[in-house]
């Protein structure tokens, strides 16, 4: 029997015990899936509980993403490079740290537009937070002819590239800027914070001149319709909702404990009744 958890503070409302029990259904496996929350002092003698029960792997969420990091054997290289850990397996006795977030975000744009050509396209990221930086690194993966980054603050988005502006591939742009240059971009991320707040208007940027072929994304799932997507949808553009984001990530993890695929189309309609 499987034993996997999260760990965050506060971690009650997650929602990650109810998607992993229906993967491990979709999977027929046996075992559970536990919402375990961890007060921040309390971290390492966490740790070494989940070593004494012989956790199976566990889930990393606020604030602990950073603080894990010394308390694994091993991380994984793309986790290692965002700095930060939402997966952690138990691998031969040993804990190793992996990020699924980023490239959960990729998979669920990939399982809605089946199509997009992503080495072919050029995405814009909005923001500069730690969601920001798994997607930016995630579509530098898939191999983007060009991945550029705006932020309120540009320094901050600096900080998040490393040396990939040097290579061309990415600009950082500051608001006013990736505003002028919106109908350049075929994938387009609100990472972002601001929208999270239910009949706001507030928008990090306006999307005029926005490409009808552009797919345009905000991580935010709650409210599910964000002012941000509302524009897009009205100027024609194609949306991605944040839930997808959450779910895939979640599916990423499970297939690293488990080695088993799951779809999860089916838990994709039902999560979305539950935010709509
Ligand atoms: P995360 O939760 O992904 O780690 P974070 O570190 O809280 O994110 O970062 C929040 C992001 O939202 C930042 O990019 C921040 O911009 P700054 O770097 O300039 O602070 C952005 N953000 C928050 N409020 C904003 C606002 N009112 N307008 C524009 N950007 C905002």
């Amino acid at each position: 029997k499987y034993l996997f958890g999260v760990i965050g503070y506060p971690a009650k409302h997650s929602k990650s015990p109810w998607i992993h029990t229906n993967f491990l259904e979709e999977a027929q496996l046996e075992g559970l899936y536990r919402a375990i929350e961890v007060k921040p002092d309390d971290l390492s003698e966490a740790i070494k509980g989940f070593k004494a029960l012989e956790m199976d792997g566990f889930n990393v969420t606020v604030p602990f993403k950073e603080a894990i990091l010394p308390y694994l054997d091993e991380i994984d290289s793309y986790a290692a490079k965002i700095g930060a850990v939402n997966t952690v397996a138990l691998e031969n006795g040993k804990w190793k740290g992996y990020n699924t977030d980023g490239k959960g975000f990729v998979r669920s744009l990939r399982e809605a537009y089946p199509s997009f050509d992503f080495p072919a396209g050029k995405a814009l990221v909005i923001g500069a937070g730690g969601a920001a930086k798994g997607i930016y690194h995630a579509l530098l993966e898939e191999e983007m002819v060009q991945v550029d980054v705006t932020n309120r603050t540009t320094e901050k988005a600096m900080k998040i590239i490393g040396n990939h502006a040097h290579e061309g591939q990415t600009h950082v742009l500051s608001l006013q800027e990736a505003e002028e240059k919106i109908s350049d971009y075929d994938v387009i991320v609100q990472t972002t914070s601001v929208g999270m707040v239910p009949n706001t208007k507030d928008q990090v940027l306006s999307l005029a001149g926005v490409s009808s072929h552009a797919i345009v994304c905000d991580i935010v799932y709650k409210p599910f319709h964000t002012s941000f997507l509302l524009e897009a949808e009205q100027r024609g553009a194609n949306v991605l909702h944040g839930h997808g984001m959450l779910l895939y990530q979640a599916a990423l993890a499970f297939e690293i404990w488990t080695g088993k695929r799951v779809e999860a189309t089916q838990l994709l309609k039902e999560f979305e009744q539950q935010v709509k």
